[in-house]
């Protein structure tokens, strides 16, 4: 049985630990730490033999026939990229390909291009699960989101230890550099952009995160690490991705100010990331808005790059869900944001489960892979906004 902890630990990170990070944000939330308990029993394998061939879909209009289309075609009728996190375990199961292949036409891999999984030693590169991620994108005329470059952040983060004993600030730097070339490099042409730093500042509260890579190269190192992702692909875009802002406005105000400083020092930086993890299932309306308009008027992109919405236990809960999931994608498209990604998208496989306990169901489909109300309002989303509108 392949656990959600296991696939947890293969990636370096330490599920049990979430509970710490969960209750402090829960806090910001107002939701009962009670309710925090890490689990683990997201997974189950349920293994199905590979299909024998795989759906794709081509860019069509849905003007004419909605009902025809599916969410895939769309997003690619609305020009927006709409995608998911994937997990290389789950491609060897049909009804996983199938839903992802149908709905989504952009795949970011959930923890195999983090640095403890593809680099966990000084000497040891385990390029494996994320070339079959990218070869299956490249199979299925998918695009790739690469995640992530740089991410050190005490709970969750994945800078592995080897990284974290580095002190002498020369060292680190060549370190970094060889680590961020060598796999820009190996997926050069393949992953179209990548979050180059991710969280930079405090889970909460509104300062620059005091991480290992600040610690030992200063404040500049979030623009050294997108001046160095630059040089390894200049075609590359370079995104900046940062979690809880929904609902801590001093922290969206300092990832304006951080972004602001960034492009007044003409760092290479090509948009903003907000991760969109709504741990208590809601945000004010207009939030999202305001602030995609503030980082568009800076001249990057935005993005939301990890959506998942935990149900609560309204009398209906899936309703109030595809309530928000519609109202996010409504904000965000209509601030000229032109990517959503969902982090995975059926409650089989959610990290949610260990964030915050099981039974949370946060994604667009149900743990059968049957879409829930949630996929609805992100359609009816898609197609308000075909051809631009
Ligand atoms: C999570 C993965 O979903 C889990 O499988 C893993 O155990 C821990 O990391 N913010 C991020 C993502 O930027 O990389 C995290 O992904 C979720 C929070």
């Amino acid at each position: 049985m392949r656990t959600a902890a296991l696939e947890a630990a293969e990636a370096g990170v330490r599920p049990r630990r979430f509970v710490a990070i969960a209750s402090a944000l829960a806090a910001v939330v107002g939701l009962a730490a009670a309710s925090l308990a890490a689990c683990s029993g997201a997974a189950e394998t349920g293994r199905v033999a590979p299909p024998a061939s795989q759906t794709t879909t081509t860019r069509a209009s849905c003007t004419h026939r909605p009902d025809a289309c599916t969410t895939r075609q769309a997003a690619d009728a609305a020009g927006v990229t709409l995608g998911t996190a994937v997990a290389a375990s789950h491609l060897d199961q049909a009804d996983y390909r199938r839903t992802l292949l149908e709905t989504f036409n952009s795949i970011t891999p959930e923890n195999e291009l983090k640095w403890s999984s593809i680099h966990p030693t000084p000497d040891t590169w385990n390029f494996g699960p994320a070339d079959q991620i990218v070869d299956f994108a490249q199979a299925n005329d998918l695009q790739v989101k690469g995640h992530n470059l740089i991410w050190d952040q005490k709970v969750i983060g994945s800078t592995p230890d080897w990284v974290l004993r580095i002190d002498d600030p020369a060292e680190l730097r060549r370190v970094i550099r060889d680590h961020i070339t060598t796999v820009m490099h190996r997926y050069r042409g393949k992953v179209d952009r990548w979050d180059v730093v991710n969280e930079p500042l405090d889970t909460v509260g509104s300062g620059l995160y005091d991480n290992h890579f600040r610690h030992v190269l200063g404040d500049d190192y979030v623009a050294e690490m997108f001046r160095i992702a630059h040089e390894a692909d200049p075609e590359a875009h370079l995104f900046l991705n940062e979690a809880a802002v929904e609902y801590q406005p001093a922290k969206a105000g300092a990832l304006i100010a951080l972004v602001k400083r960034l492009v007044d020092e003409g760092t290479p930086i090509d948009g903003v990331g907000v991760q969109g993890h709504l741990i208590s299932g809601s945000v004010e309306p207009g939030v999202l808005r305001t602030l995609f308009d503030e980082l568009r008027s800076l001249g990057v992109a935005v993005a939301i790059t990890e959506l998942d919405i935990p149900t609560s236990s309204d009398a209906r809960p899936l309703d109030a869900q595809a309530t928000v999931y519609g109202q996010v994608l409504a904000e965000c498209l209509d601030a000229s944001c032109r990517e959503v990604t969902t982090w995975g998208f059926t409650d089989r496989y959610t990290w949610i489960d260990d964030f915050l306990g099981p039974g949370r169901a946060p994604l667009p489909f149900d743990r059968s892979y049957r879409p829930k109300s949630a996929l609805n309002a992100i359609r009816d989303e898609l197609l308000l906004h075909q051809n631009g509108n």
